[in-house]
């Protein structure tokens, strides 16, 4: 039997990379992180002084960029044009540059076909905002994670030291607004993916839930 398919979509700091990349593992799955491959526009458009609200130049780096990921023993490696990236593209200005160049279409377009070909096979977990609307519709089983703001705040601030809790929860809302908001593409759950809230709930809890569901979507294909 073809393995599954799972996207899983929210917010920032919903805990969506942290339960997929678990799940990925328990299930000997491929993970695709789909956020990294903004991020690395994002890193690529800054590094090159270019304005991440400048539609045409940031599609002509998404265009040209060649992705790779190297997943092994529950790690994510992200090369772009075969640089390693994966540390360079964690910090907060890369992730609001990613937010800014994700609005535009052709940045969107220029990375879809890649995310669809890395979910084609079966057998992957892929998280982002638009998985299970846009990148893969068919997905055997879909997740939407989300926690309340205060909450994904507080996760966000105890991980960024020097940071204040007020700075990472109004950056946090203001991404919030900018990924729901666009017009192309928004973060919004599919009609038939599940809603876990995760407000409260430790990761073990949540991966635990997912992978129950997991079970469950491998028995409703089988019958
Ligand atoms: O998941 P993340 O925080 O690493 O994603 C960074 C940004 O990339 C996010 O603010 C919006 C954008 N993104 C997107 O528009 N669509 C996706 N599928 C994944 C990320």
């Amino acid at each position: 039997m073809r393995e599954l398919t799972i996207a899983i979509d929210g917010p920032a700091s919903s805990g969506k990379g942290t339960v997929a990349r678990r799940v990925a593992e328990s299930l000997g799955y491929a993970y695709v992180d789909t956020g990294a491959m903004y991020r690395a526009v994002g890193l690529h458009a800054l590094r090159a002084a270019v304005d991440p609200t400048d539609a045409l130049a940031t599609t002509r780096i998404a265009e040209a960029l060649r992705f790779g990921f190297d997943w092994h023993k529950g790690k994510l490696r992200v090369l772009s044009d075969r640089e390693d990236v994966t540390t360079a593209i964690r910090n907060e200005w890369v992730g609001s540059a990613a937010s800014a160049v994700a609005v535009h279409p052709g940045v969107r377009s220029a990375l879809l076909q890649t995310q669809r070909d890395l979910g084609a096979g079966g057998g992957v977990v892929m998280d982002g905002r638009d998985i299970g609307t846009v990148v893969l519709p068919e997905a055997d089983l879909k997740i939407f994670l989300d926690a309340s703001l205060e909450e994904r705040a507080r996760r966000r601030h105890a991980e960024l030291p020097g940071s204040t809790y007020e700075g990472v929860r109004d950056e946090l809302e203001a991404r919030d607004a900018q990924d729901s908001g666009r017009l192309t593409a928004p973060l919004r759950r599919a009609d038939d993916a599940v809603h876990l809230d995760t407000t409260g709930r430790t990761i073990d809890e949540v991966v635990e839930e997912v992978l129950r569901l997991v079970a469950a979507a491998r028995k409703e294909r089988e019958r």
